[in-house]
């Protein structure tokens, strides 16, 4: 495989570079910091389509969609156009109960029609972090305004991950994010993952689909259903898990214990919703309505930052029955942004006028059908996918499902290779994560299936 072809580095390229990077490492704090991470950083400059471009000129192709959130592609001049409009109309006015503006409304009922039909109404934030607290709050609140405040536990699951707020991360199922940042929030818990590749049981009696969800069941008789509010979950882990597809009777039998014991289901669709996974919102492929659904990313397909929650009639009835003094003391100075709606309400003409979710079903099915054959590598543990959400698992030994020492760095090297074939993305411990744009044109599918079994040979060596 050809390295990427790359425009000539100039000097006049390499001087700016490292003066920027200069006070980029001086004042600029990143996500995740840590210098070593941080050696020779992308600067990047520009986007067009499902490529982005560097500053040295160099053109890699989007394997992640940004931040698993680009779902139009970059440089799409209705999203600037729709944006630029609504900020000389009108650039900001607050939402608080008493105040509301025209894009936000008509978001809301646009949403109405397009998530999960037991959804009523809506929550506008500014990303995923902030919808997991306004969706846990929001639930405890639930059953305090009937007279059950002590029932404020919640439930997540290990390799999750919920956000980098203290609530967010409290929720979060890898203990990284929490470790180095004092104790966590109180009132969470986890159990194990619906993980296909590795879950273990002893149980003979049902599928490991129904096994996994029953560790939900002895978590709230072990810790009383009357303290247990909410039981929150990624239809398919990304961040912390690195691609998770759950058996397809996991969230049926998760439903159903979630109805047994009043314990409200969140469920987290930031990387899932607006089309990620083939449906416009991925618990359809469960045939599973949960009582709150959270989106960030893909609403916007990051042309604004913005967030949201959505919650069952249920709950909107108990949030307008309330007392005064009562209320849902909950909010954003940018919840609702006129803006941030706009976009979104742009961004979802595109997903619809284009066909974006069904795209992502067909596309996903034919990555899927490129990346497959990879399994026969030695290193590959397992390849999986749905929609437009792919994860290469690699491994040490296959037999034994061994995975890499840390320090041997797998995942940091395969991600380094795969930039240096052209190609973006993430790798999660050491799992390739692929999330392209949804606009993803069909002749790119195979190339990213021959970048990535290059780079896996490459790294080690088979
Ligand atoms: C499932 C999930 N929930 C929440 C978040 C947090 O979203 P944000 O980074 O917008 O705060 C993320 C971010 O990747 C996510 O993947």
């Amino acid at each position: 495989m050809s390295k990427p072809l790359l425009f000539s580095t100039s000097v006049q390229h390499q001087d700016e570079k490292s003066a920027m990077l200069q006070k980029d490492r001086r004042h600029l704090i990143h996500p995740q910091h840590h210098p070593q991470d941080h050696l020779d950083p992308q600067i990047w400059v520009s986007g067009e389509g499902v490529r982005l471009t560097n500053l040295e000129g160099e053109s890699f192709l989007d394997g992640l969609s940004g931040m698993w959130n680009v779902y139009v592609g970059h440089g799409r001049q209705e999203l600037v156009d729709v944006a630029a409009s609504q900020l000389k109309t009108l650039a900001f006015a607050t939402a608080y109960a008493g105040s509301s503006n025209q894009p936000a409304i008509e978001l809301a009922t646009t949403l109405q029609r397009l998530v999960y039909k037991n959804i009523e109404a809506f929550y506008f934030t500014l990303g995923g972090s902030d919808a997991t607290d306004t969706s846990v709050r929001t639930a405890r609140f639930y059953w305090g305004a009937q007279g059950r405040p002590e029932k404020f536990k919640v439930i997540a699951r290990r390799l999750s991950y919920h956000g980098s707020t203290i609530g967010a991360a409290a929720a979060t199922g890898v203990e990284e994010f929490s470790a180095v940042f004092g104790p966590r929030a109180n009132g969470f818990l986890h159990i194990d993952s619906p993980y296909p590749y590795r879950f273990t049981t002893t149980r003979r009696d049902v599928s490991p689909g129904v096994a996994a969800a029953d560790l939900l069941e002895e978590a709230i008789l072990r810790e009383g259903p009357e303290s247990v509010a909410a039981f929150i979950a990624e239809p398919v882990q990304g961040g912390g898990g690195g691609i998770i597809i759950p058996p397809p009777d996991y969230f049926p039998r998760i439903r159903e214990i979630c109805d047994r014991y009043d314990v409200l289901l969140i469920s987290d669709e930031v990387i899932t919703g607006f089309g990620r996974t083939g449906r416009w919102f991925a618990l359809e492929h469960w045939g599973v309505e949960p009582d709150i659904v959270q989106f960030a990313k893909g609403i916007t397909s990051g042309y604004f930052p913005l967030g949201g929650v959505g919650v069952s009639k249920a709950i909107k009835e108990v949030m307008d029955s309330v007392e005064p003094a009562r209320r849902w003391m909950h909010g954003y100075t940018c919840s609702a942004h006129p803006v941030g709606c706009a976009v979104a309400l742009a961004n979802i003409r595109i997903l619809e006028e284009e066909s974006l979710v069904e795209r992502s079903a067909i596309l996903g099915a034919r990555l899927l059908e490129q990346l497959r054959p990879l399994s026969e590598l030695t290193h590959v543990g397992e390849v999986r996918g749905l929609g437009l959400l792919a994860g290469v698992e690699l491994v040490e030994d296959r037999a034994s499902k061994q995975r890499y020492a840390e320090s041997a760095g797998i995942g940091r090297k395969v991600k380094e290779e795969l930039l240096s074939l052209g190609l973006c993305t993430r790798v999660v411990d050491d799992i390739i994560c692929l999330a392209p744009p949804l606009v993803l044109p069909e002749e790119e599918i195979e190339r990213i299936a021959l970048i990535v079994r290059q780079a896996i040979i490459n790294v080690t060596g088979s």
